[in-house]
């Protein structure tokens, strides 16, 4: 079956789907993206998402290109027309088409695409008993990280660096030796103590939503948490780091630099966090409260 994806209003062959030369978020990366994963035909914590975009937008100074309640409904066509019942949706916004100037443009109208892909399940079972590896580098990118922009050349270097490595995902660390998160993941770690362990949401870092989810069961199964920056070397010594996004949920982390986390198996708390999270997956189809 042909992928369709939606742009600036219409829904169009995936091949054939094209934006202009002078499309902002081209020339200038000037937009803002969402990814939201999609379980059993249900999306997945949409509401967090849809405020999250709201949040960049406002802090990019870009308009709504429609009001939330029909951007929902794009989304469920896009999902719809391409038959996605697990993978995820992508939508970027970007501030238009204009004559390339580095201001804002007077009259530009912003700029929507939208696209749905496929993934296979999230296999709480697999997560369970694959950790990956990650690197460390240093965290070079700006200071607004909380907006989820398209600009993302930092992201895909350290990715790259990550994948020429044999590694996963690349840790950045800020100048204080702290890990910031990961290029496309939130970094979490558990130390000697059980404490579970990610850096607190500010300008630092992006907000995951799963990063939200993460917190909700932990809250809610009773597991003590603390949100807080960590050092490459606490994270080095934990007892076990995992990483989460939307498109790889939960995923242990068992190397750093080439070090062993814990024993170099997947930890209990990984373990049970993993199953909490994938219990809650299961509900996403009920009313969020
Ligand atoms: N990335 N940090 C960064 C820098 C990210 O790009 C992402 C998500 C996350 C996790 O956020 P969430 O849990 O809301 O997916 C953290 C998406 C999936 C991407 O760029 O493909």
């Amino acid at each position: 079956m042909s992928r369709i994806a939606y742009v600036n209003g219409r829904y169009v062959p995936h091949r054939e789907a094209r934006v202009h030369v002078e499309d902002r978020g081209y020339q200038f990366a000037d937009g803002v993206y969402e990814v939201i994963a999609v379980q059993q035909g249900h999306l997945l914590d949409e509401k967090g998402h849809l405020d999250r975009l709201d949040h960049s937008l406002k802090s990019l100074r870009i308009p709504w290109p429609m009001s939330r309640r029909a951007l929902q409904s794009v989304t469920r066509e896009v999902i719809r027309r391409n038959r996605v019942r697990n993978g995820f949706v992508y939508m970027q916004i970007t501030r238009g088409v204009a004559r390339r100037d580095h201001a804002f443009p007077k009259n530009a109208k912003c700029a929507v695409v939208m696209t749905a892909r496929h993934l296979k399940q999230y296999d709480a079972k697999a997560a369970k008993t694959v950790g990956v590896d990650v690197i460390t580098i240093p965290d070079i990118r700006w200071e607004r990280r909380d907006i989820k922009s398209v600009s993302l050349l930092p992201n895909i270097l350290g990715k790259q660096q990550a994948v020429e490595a044999g590694a996963y995902e690349a840790w950045q660390i800020d100048d204080d030796g702290c890990v910031t998160e990961g290029t496309a993941t939130n970094a979490w770690i558990v130390n000697s103590k059980r404490e579970l362990i990610t850096r607190d949401a500010s300008h630092a870092i992006l907000n995951g939503i799963t990063r939200l989810a993460v917190l909700e069961v932990a809250r809610k199964n009773g597991v003590t948490f603390v949100e807080r920056p960590f050092t490459v070397e606490e994270a080095k010594a934990a007892r076990e780091a995992f990483l989460t996004s939307s498109t790889n949920h939960v995923k242990a982390v068992t190397r750093i630099d080439g070090t062993s986390i814990g024993n170099g198996d997947i930890g209990e708390l990984t373990t049970n966090l993993i199953d909490m999270y994938a219990e809650r997956m299961e509900r996403a189809g009920e009313p969020e409260a």
